[in-house]
């Protein structure tokens, strides 16, 4: 098992977004979070990465506890995401916004790349070609030098996902990453996704495409109302009634 989350509460005031669920995620899966908006799918990954602190109930990396860690710390452990909105440097290039994501792997970081000593330049050459690998990978390698802001919604979302990778995780997270893509720029991105899962990469996707959830995930997640209501593989999850009731009715309808 790769990542284990323990009875994982999240409160807010009043409301409890996250209430006492449990997630095992294995080594190499394709695993879904699915349920309604507010469900507390984005709250569980903030928990993950450290960006917010669990109410109560823990959380393992390959049997490391991940609570009390900063961000950046559980970044160098090899969790990596995307952000439900897309956050990238604007008017910085593709690649620029690629080596951003590499820096936190390199010994002199983003302070050695300012100050630029030897080191720190052989180390830049280096970081800038395996962000032009990456940027490959995501089918973006024409586009290195176009900053972030010009570049199609569709492209902003895969160099997110480029970006995230350039730390090197071995669980990337990403959060409704077809969200605003037209059918063939989410084909493009279901071929990426499985394609990272080949290089070894565990994958928790939060997605409201559900053409995409059952098609690339062996196993679903379902939550409402910040409970889990429903885990198994995505053929069953498609016949569960609690499920079909609480997300997948209402889906299906704003899908026709
Ligand atoms: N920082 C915060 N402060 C207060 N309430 C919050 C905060 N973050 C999330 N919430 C609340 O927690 C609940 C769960 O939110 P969350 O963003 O996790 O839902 P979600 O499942 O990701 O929904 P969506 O599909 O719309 O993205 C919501 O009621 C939301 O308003
Ligand atoms: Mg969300």
């Amino acid at each position: 098992m790769l990542l284990q989350i323990k009875n994982l509460t999240k409160k807010f005031g009043g409301l409890t977004a996250v209430d006492n669920i449990d997630i095992a995620i294995n080594n190499g899966e394709i695993a879904s979070i699915i349920g309604p908006n507010g469900a507390g799918k984005t709250t569980v990954f903030n928990c993950i990465t450290g960006i917010y602190q669990p109410s109560s109930g823990e959380i393992f990396l390959k049997g490391n506890k991940l609570n009390g860690l900063r961000p950046h710390k559980i970044t160098r452990m090899g969790i990596a995401r995307t952000f439900q909105n897309i956050r990238l440097f604007a008017e910085m290039t593709a690649i620029e916004n690629v080596m951003i994501g590499r820096h936190i792997k390199t010994e002199t970081g983003i302070l050695g790349a300012v100050i630029k000593n030897s080191r720190a330049v052989k180390e830049e050459r280096d970081i800038s070609s395996k962000a032009m690998d990456l940027l490959e990978f995501a089918g973006l390698r024409k586009k290195a030098s176009i900053w972030a802001r010009n570049l199609s919604y569709g492209d902003q979302r895969r160099l997110e996902i480029a970006r995230a990778l350039a730390s090197e995780p071995r669980l990337l997270l990403l959060d409704e990453p077809a969200a605003g893509m037209n059918p063939k720029e989410t084909e493009t991105l279901m071929e990426l996704i499985k394609s990272i899962r080949q290089k070894g990469i565990t994958i928790i996707l939060i997605e409201h495409d559900m053409k995409v959830v059952m098609a690339i995930s062996e196993r679903v997640v379902v939550l409402d109302y910040g409970v889990k209501i429903a885990e198994g593989l995505p053929e069953e999850i498609k016949k569960n009634t609690m499920v079909i009731e609480a997300y997948l009715g209402k889906e299906l309808y704003r899908a026709s």
